[in-house]
């Protein structure tokens, strides 16, 4: 088994998350079996792994809301569970939208919330405007959370989680189930909180979205960590792409893979019998001489496609395993990394 784990920079300041060792146990599952995790004040970090991984629970032991069974964490240098007093007011979590009323609109909503905390009238409503407009909110503040999309909700529900300002924040699985457009909203909420100085956890199912988001990432399968990194760094061991094709003559493929190693500068894999071709690609782009090629060649293709790696192939590469905890056989993993590595 291979693991990315790269040093920490300890140079970095403040941690805002240390964990050590941190378990937790459904009966006997072991839903997180020993997860460490350093997080840097100032920045987003993400915690990537497919459904089951361990994510939320860990989150949850993090966020003071289950006591870990084994190990420790410390939030702002605080302990989660001799200090969760402490760390409640340093923390914000989202994902719980039964906090907020349906029949209520979105201004109401904040106000309430700005009252419980604490706020005066003057300052909650001056909250509450404030935080309608960073979150894109002001002209649907009258309407009743009835009449409000899934990306307002969640938007909402941010805001909601933002009124104590916290200087950590936990997103679990954000823009899980969004639309494209909502999503890259989310994104842009999510950066905008980090340059206003609160430190993000979020979690996700989606490499492009640690991609777009996170400075580092810790990659969890079966409550491990199994990579901890950059996105640069954990990307750089999977290429950018991977050029899937098919010929519609089998009897013509060493031709073809001549015409792709040529063109990408790469050794490719070749499934002679199937017509199959795959290889790694640094750049997308280059699909166009790739048919032009081709078509001056007279190969006709059956089947062509270009793909980023898949949460699924980073897991195949580091842990031997599909996401689903599959087992491959040697000869499926050894080309899968052939495939990913430029
Ligand atoms: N309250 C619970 N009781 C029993 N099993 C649980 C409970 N919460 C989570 N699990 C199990 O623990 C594992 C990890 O779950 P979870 O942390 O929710 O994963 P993720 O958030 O990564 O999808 C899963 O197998 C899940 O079924
Ligand atoms: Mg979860």
């Amino acid at each position: 088994m291979n693991t990315h784990q790269s040093t920490i920079n300890t140079n970095q300041g403040e941690w805002a998350i240390e964990a050590e060792e941190l378990v937790k146990t459904f009966g006997n599952h072991r839903a997180v079996d020993g997860v460490n995790l350093k997080v840097g004040a100032g920045t987003i970090y993400g915690v990537l792994g497919p459904n089951g991984a361990g994510k939320t629970t860990t989150i949850s032991m993090l966020a003071t809301l289950l006591r870990p069974d084994e190990g420790s964490a410390r939030i702002f240098g605080h302990d989660v569970v001799k200090e969760s007093h402490m760390v409640r007011q340093l923390i914000g979590l989202t994902g719980q939208y039964a906090s907020v009323d349906e029949s209520l609109s979105a201004n109401e909503n904040l106000m309430i919330f700005s009252r419980l905390l604490g706020l005066g009238r003057t300052e909650a409503k001056r909250k509450t405007a404030e935080l309608l407009e960073e979150f894109g909110l002001i002209e649907a503040a009258k309407r009743p959370l009835k009449s409000f999309s899934g990306g307002m909700r969640r938007r909402l529900d941010l805001a909601a989680s933002l009124i104590a300002q916290p200087p950590l924040i936990f997103l679990d699985e954000p823009t899980t189930g969004l639309d494209p457009r909502t999503r890259v909203q989310m994104w842009n909420t999510i950066r905008q909180l980090v340059r206003s100085g609160s430190t993000v956890l979020l979690t996700t199912q989606y490499l492009d979205e640690a991609d777009q988001l996170a400075d580092r990432v810790a990659v969890i399968d079966h409550g491990r960590v199994v990579a901890e990194g950059t996105v640069d760094h954990l990307k750089a061991s999977l290429g950018t792409a991977s050029l899937h094709l098919r010929i519609q003559e089998p009897l013509r493929i060493e031709t073809a893979r001549q015409i792709v190693e040529q063109i990408l500068r790469t050794e490719s894999s070749v499934s002679a019998e199937a017509g199959k071709i795959t290889a790694p690609m640094a750049n997308a782009n280059i699909t166009a001489d790739l048919l032009i090629a081709f078509r001056s060649a007279g190969i006709d293709l059956a089947e062509m496609s270009v793909q980023k790696p898949t949460l699924d192939e980073v897991f195949l590469t580091i842990t031997g395993q599909d996401a689903s905890g599959n087992t491959s056989d040697t000869s499926q993993e050894s080309q899968a990394v052939e495939e990913l590595q430029v």
